[in-house]
């Protein structure tokens, strides 16, 4: 152990595994399992996920590898990382203030993650209690919607998620989010694969192929575009100081871009795996694609209720997604505790309660707006509309994109070619073309689809 403060803060990943074990487990998480089927029905299915397919390979690899670059060059919390970044490439001070959002909405979405996280994990004890067994659709979304205006509840399991959420980062990279992640993933893959097979033999699934993947672009709104483009941040965990942080622990010979590429392409066929595994289920039993936050939580135990062994199956697949968003919430809180460790001195294990309950605090505002009290403030949404909700459109629909302009922007044309070029260790064309990836395609598409945005919805 170093006696040095900073050297502690600024551990590594043991090595290239557990980077990519660790950055998987930053991505894969509720945006694959609950949110992406329930927002790809809300928005039409096939066209939408075209839309989310090519915003991941043009937009969102791209972004990941500059964010993973200017982490790894910084090699402190986001702000100071970017800080730092721009001061070697002579670009302005402000540039750090992309840092700073990015970890403001990572805060933010933590906290309502660890709520839905929740609901994860409270449904781990409902499917063990056998309480899906043979249950109706309306039995399950009865239970459903009585268990989210009870606030008690809420506010139980979303402190549990919290708080072990902030004993493994209190125990820092190595011990803690490094050898959580290492058995988590694993489990998650295998029980969406039986899900997925059990979806096969029992649901409507050439239904399913076709809603997924046969696009009806008169389905496509605008809103719906930038809903893909947002998800794609999301799913990724990008432009949420995330990549940055993480980027920041990567041991000195690792491939930015191989790395960046393996993580998108297991995100995004986890998230494409578990639309196969919801919409039989939704469409064998003319349950609504629409349903919006609840989708997972009134399908799967209906096939879960049915199914040989189900009972244990289900209660492992709850468990297994409490995993994956433990390993995405553990990612979310890090680089709040990595700055404030830095910033202010604080040890780690302070830093990190001080980050958990701050997030508590917040997560009541999500946990209240699913038992009811839905407030004023955003009857501008529209009607029906919670302030979870406007957490959920500001951090992703709005932050998000805002940030990963930022970030595109700034790898593009600020950070000077060499050392890019020579840390990518791409072929020339290669790096060309991610450059004008960077440097064009990327804001053009993120500026157009806001403007676009504008036009249409008045506020
Ligand atoms: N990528 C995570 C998921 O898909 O569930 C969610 C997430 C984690 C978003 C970390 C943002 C983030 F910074
Ligand atoms: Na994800």
């Amino acid at each position: 152990m170093s006696a040095n403060h900073k050297d502690i803060v600024h551990g590594q990943w043991s090595n290239r595994f557990a980077y990519i074990l660790a950055a998987t487990g930053a991505a894969v998480g509720l945006g694959n399992i609950w949110k992406f089927p329930y927002i790809m029905g809300e928005n039409g299915g096939g066209a939408f996920v075209l839309v989310y397919l090519l915003c991941i390979a043009i937009i969102g690899i791209p972004v990941m590898i500059a964010e993973v670059y200017v982490g790894k060059k910084g090699r402190q919390s986001p702000m100071r990382a970017v800080a730092k970044v721009a001061k070697e490439n002579n670009a302005h001070p402000l540039w750090q203030s992309f840092g700073a959002m990015g970890v403001l909405a990572g805060y933010l979405i933590l906290s309502f993650y660890a709520v839905i996280a929740g609901w994860a994990f409270a449904y781990v004890f409902k499917a063990a209690g056998g309480s899906f067994v043979d249950a109706s659709p309306e039995y399950l979304s009865d239970t459903f919607a009585l268990f989210l205006t009870s606030p008690v509840q809420l506010i139980c399991w979303t402190s549990v998620i919290l708080l072990i959420t902030v004993i493994v980062v209190a125990k820092g990279l190595q011990n803690g989010l490094e050898k959580a992640t290492r058995f988590m993933m694993p489990g998650m893959l295998f029980l969406l694969l039986v899900i997925v097979v059990y979806s096969g033999f029992y649901g409507e699934f050439a239904h399913t192929v076709e809603f997924m993947f046969a696009p009806d672009f008169s389905k496509l709104t605008i809103n719906s575009v930038l809903t893909a483009l947002g998800h794609s941040f999301f799913t990724l965990s990008l432009a949420s100081g995330v990549m940055l942080m993480y980027g920041a622990y990567l041991p000195e010979q690792t491939s930015i871009v191989k790395t960046s590429i393996w993580i998108a392409i297991a995100d995004t066929l986890v998230a494409l795996l578990a639309g196969l595994a919801i919409f039989p289920i939704v469409f064998a039993n003319q349950l609504e694609p629409s349903a919006g936050p609840g989708l997972i939580f009134q399908t799967l135990p209906l096939a879960f209720g049915q199914m040989p062994a189900g009972r244990v199956i289900g209660t492992l697949f709850f468990v297994m997604l409490v995993f994956a968003a433990f390993t995405s919430a553990i990612a979310l809180i890090e680089s709040s505790v990595a700055w404030l460790v830095e910033r202010r001195g604080y040890k780690r294990p302070q830093a990190a309660v001080l980050a958990g309950f701050g997030l508590w605090s917040l997560s009541l505002l999500t946990v209240f707006s699913f038992t009811g009290e839905s407030w004023a403030l955003v009857s501008f949404m529209g009607e029906g509309k919670t302030l979870f909700d406007l957490l959920d459109y500001l951090t992703a629909n709005i932050m998000l994109p805002i940030g990963g302009l930022l970030i595109a922007l700034f790898a593009g044309w600020k950070v000077h070619s060499n050392s890019f070029e020579t840390e990518l260790a791409l072929a020339p064309v290669t790096y060309a073309v991610l450059r004008v990836l960077l440097k064009f395609v990327t804001p053009l598409i993120i500026i157009l689809v806001f403007v676009n945005l504008i036009g249409l919805v008045k506020f």
